[in-house]
Protein backbone atom coordinates (compact mmCIF):
# COMPACT_ATOMS: atom_id res chain seq x y z
CA UNK A 1 0.00 0.00 0.00
CA UNK A 2 1.56 3.07 -0.93
CA UNK A 3 -0.72 6.26 -0.71
CA UNK A 4 2.33 8.50 -2.42
CA UNK A 5 1.34 6.62 -5.75
CA UNK A 6 -1.49 8.70 -6.01
CA UNK A 7 -2.48 12.20 -6.74
CA UNK A 8 -4.19 14.11 -3.54
CA UNK A 9 -6.93 16.36 -5.44
CA UNK A 10 -9.13 18.82 -3.61
CA UNK A 11 -12.12 20.03 -5.53
CA UNK A 12 -14.64 22.35 -4.59
CA UNK A 13 -18.06 21.16 -6.01
CA UNK A 14 -19.98 24.91 -5.43
CA UNK A 15 -23.31 22.97 -6.33
CA UNK A 16 -25.97 26.22 -7.38
CA UNK A 17 -24.45 28.88 -5.64
CA UNK A 18 -22.53 31.93 -7.23
CA UNK A 19 -23.23 34.27 -10.16
CA UNK A 20 -20.38 34.65 -12.34
CA UNK A 21 -19.39 38.00 -10.84
CA UNK A 22 -19.42 36.32 -7.34
CA UNK A 23 -17.46 33.88 -8.81
CA UNK A 24 -14.97 35.62 -10.33
CA UNK A 25 -14.31 37.36 -6.42
CA UNK A 26 -14.55 34.13 -4.92
CA UNK A 27 -11.41 32.59 -6.47
CA UNK A 28 -9.45 36.15 -6.72
CA UNK A 29 -9.79 35.57 -2.86
CA UNK A 30 -8.91 31.65 -2.80
CA UNK A 31 -5.71 32.44 -5.53
CA UNK A 32 -3.27 33.61 -2.90
CA UNK A 33 -4.22 31.40 -0.39
CA UNK A 34 -3.61 27.98 -2.48
CA UNK A 35 -0.64 29.21 -4.21
CA UNK A 36 2.09 26.73 -3.99
CA UNK A 37 -0.32 23.69 -2.91
CA UNK A 38 1.16 20.18 -2.89
CA UNK A 39 -1.66 18.90 -4.38
CA UNK A 40 -4.14 19.32 -7.10
CA UNK A 41 -6.93 22.20 -6.41
CA UNK A 42 -9.81 21.84 -8.52
CA UNK A 43 -12.96 24.13 -8.55
CA UNK A 44 -16.25 22.56 -9.72
CA UNK A 45 -18.64 25.77 -10.92
CA UNK A 46 -22.38 25.96 -12.11
CA UNK A 47 -21.87 25.95 -16.10
CA UNK A 48 -22.95 30.23 -16.30
CA UNK A 49 -19.74 30.64 -14.25
CA UNK A 50 -16.95 28.66 -16.02
CA UNK A 51 -16.14 31.44 -18.62
CA UNK A 52 -15.44 33.54 -15.73
CA UNK A 53 -13.81 31.43 -13.22
CA UNK A 54 -11.49 30.10 -16.00
CA UNK A 55 -10.50 33.63 -16.41
CA UNK A 56 -10.28 34.39 -12.95
CA UNK A 57 -8.21 31.14 -12.25
CA UNK A 58 -5.78 32.00 -15.37
CA UNK A 59 -2.32 31.77 -14.23
CA UNK A 60 -2.87 30.01 -10.91
CA UNK A 61 -2.61 26.44 -9.28
CA UNK A 62 -6.76 26.51 -9.25
CA UNK A 63 -8.39 24.11 -12.22
CA UNK A 64 -11.92 24.57 -13.53
CA UNK A 65 -14.58 21.89 -13.87
CA UNK A 66 -17.95 21.69 -14.32
CA UNK A 67 -20.86 19.99 -12.52
CA UNK A 68 -22.21 17.46 -14.66
CA UNK A 69 -22.03 16.32 -18.81
CA UNK A 70 -24.22 15.33 -21.43
CA UNK A 71 -23.45 11.87 -22.40
CA UNK A 72 -24.70 12.54 -26.19
CA UNK A 73 -21.99 14.67 -28.43
CA UNK A 74 -24.55 17.00 -29.76
CA UNK A 75 -27.90 16.72 -30.98
CA UNK A 76 -31.48 17.84 -29.82
CA UNK A 77 -31.20 18.37 -25.90
CA UNK A 78 -32.39 20.92 -24.92
CA UNK A 79 -31.06 22.10 -22.12
CA UNK A 80 -28.30 20.01 -21.72
CA UNK A 81 -24.06 20.46 -21.95
CA UNK A 82 -21.92 18.40 -23.90
CA UNK A 83 -18.38 17.20 -23.15
CA UNK A 84 -16.82 19.25 -26.19
CA UNK A 85 -18.26 22.35 -25.28
CA UNK A 86 -16.41 22.17 -22.04
CA UNK A 87 -13.30 21.13 -23.26
CA UNK A 88 -13.68 23.99 -25.79
CA UNK A 89 -14.20 26.92 -22.71
CA UNK A 90 -10.86 25.08 -21.46
CA UNK A 91 -12.89 23.05 -18.51
CA UNK A 92 -10.44 19.77 -17.34
CA UNK A 93 -12.81 18.22 -15.01
CA UNK A 94 -15.98 17.63 -14.53
CA UNK A 95 -18.23 15.65 -11.43
CA UNK A 96 -20.41 12.67 -12.64
CA UNK A 97 -23.33 11.14 -10.69
CA UNK A 98 -23.36 13.56 -7.76
CA UNK A 99 -26.04 12.01 -5.01
CA UNK A 100 -28.18 15.06 -5.65
CA UNK A 101 -28.23 14.33 -9.19
CA UNK A 102 -29.14 10.75 -8.59
CA UNK A 103 -31.96 11.91 -5.93
CA UNK A 104 -33.48 14.89 -7.89
CA UNK A 105 -32.98 14.55 -11.40
CA UNK A 106 -33.18 10.97 -12.03
CA UNK A 107 -29.59 9.82 -12.68
CA UNK A 108 -29.23 6.44 -12.64
CA UNK A 109 -25.45 4.07 -12.79
CA UNK A 110 -26.54 3.42 -16.72
CA UNK A 111 -26.28 7.49 -17.15
CA UNK A 112 -23.77 8.13 -14.85
CA UNK A 113 -21.62 5.19 -16.82
CA UNK A 114 -22.85 7.00 -19.61
CA UNK A 115 -21.85 10.39 -19.10
CA UNK A 116 -18.12 9.05 -17.64
CA UNK A 117 -17.46 7.77 -21.06
CA UNK A 118 -18.58 10.91 -22.81
CA UNK A 119 -16.75 12.73 -20.65
CA UNK A 120 -13.10 10.47 -21.20
CA UNK A 121 -13.01 9.86 -24.45
CA UNK A 122 -13.40 13.63 -24.65
CA UNK A 123 -10.39 14.23 -22.62
CA UNK A 124 -11.94 15.37 -19.57
CA UNK A 125 -10.89 14.52 -15.85
CA UNK A 126 -14.24 12.70 -14.05
CA UNK A 127 -14.73 12.73 -10.58
CA UNK A 128 -17.25 10.23 -10.30
CA UNK A 129 -19.37 10.19 -7.14
CA UNK A 130 -20.91 6.95 -5.61
CA UNK A 131 -22.21 6.52 -1.46
CA UNK A 132 -25.08 4.92 0.40
CA UNK A 133 -28.29 6.52 1.68
CA UNK A 134 -28.23 6.09 5.94
CA UNK A 135 -31.17 3.44 4.95
CA UNK A 136 -28.72 1.35 2.80
CA UNK A 137 -25.63 1.58 5.58
CA UNK A 138 -28.30 0.02 8.10
CA UNK A 139 -29.27 -2.97 6.40
CA UNK A 140 -25.80 -3.81 5.66
CA UNK A 141 -25.46 -2.89 2.36
CA UNK A 142 -22.87 0.02 1.74
CA UNK A 143 -19.72 -2.74 0.66
CA UNK A 144 -22.02 -4.33 -1.80
CA UNK A 145 -23.49 -0.45 -2.96
CA UNK A 146 -20.39 1.09 -3.48
CA UNK A 147 -18.87 -1.68 -5.47
CA UNK A 148 -22.16 -2.31 -7.63
CA UNK A 149 -21.73 1.86 -7.73
CA UNK A 150 -18.53 2.09 -8.55
CA UNK A 151 -18.24 -0.84 -11.12
CA UNK A 152 -21.20 0.09 -13.23
CA UNK A 153 -20.20 3.86 -13.41
CA UNK A 154 -16.66 1.90 -15.22
CA UNK A 155 -18.15 0.02 -17.15
CA UNK A 156 -15.94 -0.05 -20.58
CA UNK A 157 -13.80 2.15 -19.22
CA UNK A 158 -9.99 1.67 -20.55
CA UNK A 159 -7.35 1.09 -18.65
CA UNK A 160 -5.23 4.18 -19.80
CA UNK A 161 -8.78 6.26 -19.44
CA UNK A 162 -9.13 5.05 -16.02
CA UNK A 163 -5.72 7.70 -15.14
CA UNK A 164 -8.21 9.98 -15.82
CA UNK A 165 -10.68 8.89 -13.12
CA UNK A 166 -11.81 10.11 -10.07
CA UNK A 167 -13.82 8.64 -7.73
CA UNK A 168 -15.57 10.50 -4.91
CA UNK A 169 -16.83 8.41 -2.06
CA UNK A 170 -19.71 10.61 -0.48
CA UNK A 171 -22.01 9.29 2.18
CA UNK A 172 -25.15 10.70 1.00
CA UNK A 173 -25.97 11.06 5.42
CA UNK A 174 -23.00 12.94 5.39
CA UNK A 175 -23.63 15.50 2.46
CA UNK A 176 -24.75 18.91 3.76
CA UNK A 177 -26.36 17.39 7.03
CA UNK A 178 -23.05 18.62 9.48
CA UNK A 179 -22.21 14.99 10.10
CA UNK A 180 -19.08 13.96 9.04
CA UNK A 181 -18.34 10.48 8.00
CA UNK A 182 -15.65 8.99 11.24
CA UNK A 183 -11.93 8.96 9.95
CA UNK A 184 -12.45 5.16 10.05
CA UNK A 185 -15.49 5.24 7.87
CA UNK A 186 -14.29 7.09 5.08
CA UNK A 187 -11.24 5.51 5.15
CA UNK A 188 -13.12 2.24 4.87
CA UNK A 189 -15.67 3.17 2.30
CA UNK A 190 -12.53 4.23 -0.02
CA UNK A 191 -10.83 1.18 0.21
CA UNK A 192 -14.32 -0.46 -0.36
CA UNK A 193 -13.86 1.43 -3.96
CA UNK A 194 -10.68 0.53 -4.45
CA UNK A 195 -11.27 -3.11 -3.51
CA UNK A 196 -13.48 -2.86 -6.53
CA UNK A 197 -11.31 -1.40 -9.00
CA UNK A 198 -9.12 -3.85 -7.94
CA UNK A 199 -11.47 -6.52 -8.97
CA UNK A 200 -11.63 -5.22 -12.46
CA UNK A 201 -8.36 -3.61 -13.16
CA UNK A 202 -5.61 -5.43 -10.90
CA UNK A 203 -4.69 -4.32 -7.38
CA UNK A 204 -1.57 -2.78 -8.89
CA UNK A 205 -3.61 -0.41 -10.55
CA UNK A 206 -6.38 0.37 -8.02
CA UNK A 207 -3.40 1.54 -6.45
CA UNK A 208 -3.04 4.44 -8.75
CA UNK A 209 -6.68 6.02 -8.38
CA UNK A 210 -7.53 9.13 -6.49
CA UNK A 211 -10.54 8.10 -4.51
CA UNK A 212 -11.72 11.40 -2.51
CA UNK A 213 -13.86 11.32 0.82
CA UNK A 214 -16.94 13.77 0.66
CA UNK A 215 -19.42 14.69 3.22
CA UNK A 216 -19.24 17.63 5.60
CA UNK A 217 -15.75 17.73 5.37
CA UNK A 218 -14.29 21.10 6.54
CA UNK A 219 -11.67 22.96 8.13
CA UNK A 220 -11.88 21.34 11.14
CA UNK A 221 -12.06 17.53 10.23
CA UNK A 222 -9.98 17.57 6.96
CA UNK A 223 -6.56 16.57 8.33
CA UNK A 224 -8.09 13.47 10.35
CA UNK A 225 -9.95 12.34 7.16
CA UNK A 226 -6.96 13.16 4.51
CA UNK A 227 -4.63 11.31 6.65
CA UNK A 228 -6.06 7.77 6.05
CA UNK A 229 -4.69 5.50 3.96
CA UNK A 230 -7.63 5.42 1.36
CA UNK A 231 -8.37 9.13 1.46
CA UNK A 232 -7.05 10.41 -1.13
CA UNK A 233 -8.44 14.08 -1.06
CA UNK A 234 -11.43 15.76 -0.73
CA UNK A 235 -15.18 16.74 -2.76
CA UNK A 236 -16.43 20.10 -0.82
CA UNK A 237 -19.26 21.40 -0.74
CA UNK A 238 -20.24 23.97 1.77
CA UNK A 239 -16.45 25.00 2.87
CA UNK A 240 -15.79 25.56 -0.65
CA UNK A 241 -17.49 28.57 -1.19
CA UNK A 242 -15.80 29.88 1.70
CA UNK A 243 -12.04 30.73 0.54
CA UNK A 244 -10.18 30.53 4.03
CA UNK A 245 -12.20 27.36 5.11
CA UNK A 246 -11.49 25.74 1.76
CA UNK A 247 -7.30 26.95 1.78
CA UNK A 248 -6.89 24.83 4.98
CA UNK A 249 -8.44 21.62 3.62
CA UNK A 250 -5.98 22.59 0.23
CA UNK A 251 -2.87 22.44 3.31
CA UNK A 252 -4.05 19.77 4.72
CA UNK A 253 -3.66 17.59 1.29
CA UNK A 254 -0.55 19.32 0.86
CA UNK A 255 1.57 16.41 1.82
P1 LIG B 1 -20.89 19.30 1.80
O1 LIG B 1 -19.39 19.46 1.92
O2 LIG B 1 -21.62 20.60 1.80
O3 LIG B 1 -21.43 18.31 2.78
O4 LIG B 1 -21.15 18.69 0.34
C1 LIG B 1 -20.41 17.60 -0.05
C2 LIG B 1 -20.69 17.36 -1.47
O5 LIG B 1 -21.78 16.99 -1.85
C3 LIG B 1 -19.61 17.61 -2.43
O6 LIG B 1 -19.93 17.12 -3.68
Amino acid sequence: MNKALRKAVIAGNWKMNKTPAEAAALINEMKPLVAGADCDVVLCVPYVDIPAALEAAKGSNIKIGAENVHFKASGAYTGEISAEMLTALGVEYVVIGHSERRQYFGETDQTVNLRSLAALKAGLKAIICVGETLEQRELGYTETLLKYQTKMALTNVTKEQLKNVIIAYEPVWAIGTGVTATDEQANEGNKYVRDAIAEVYGADVAETVTVQYGGSMNAKNAEGLLDKEHVDGGLIGGASLKAADFSVIVKAASR
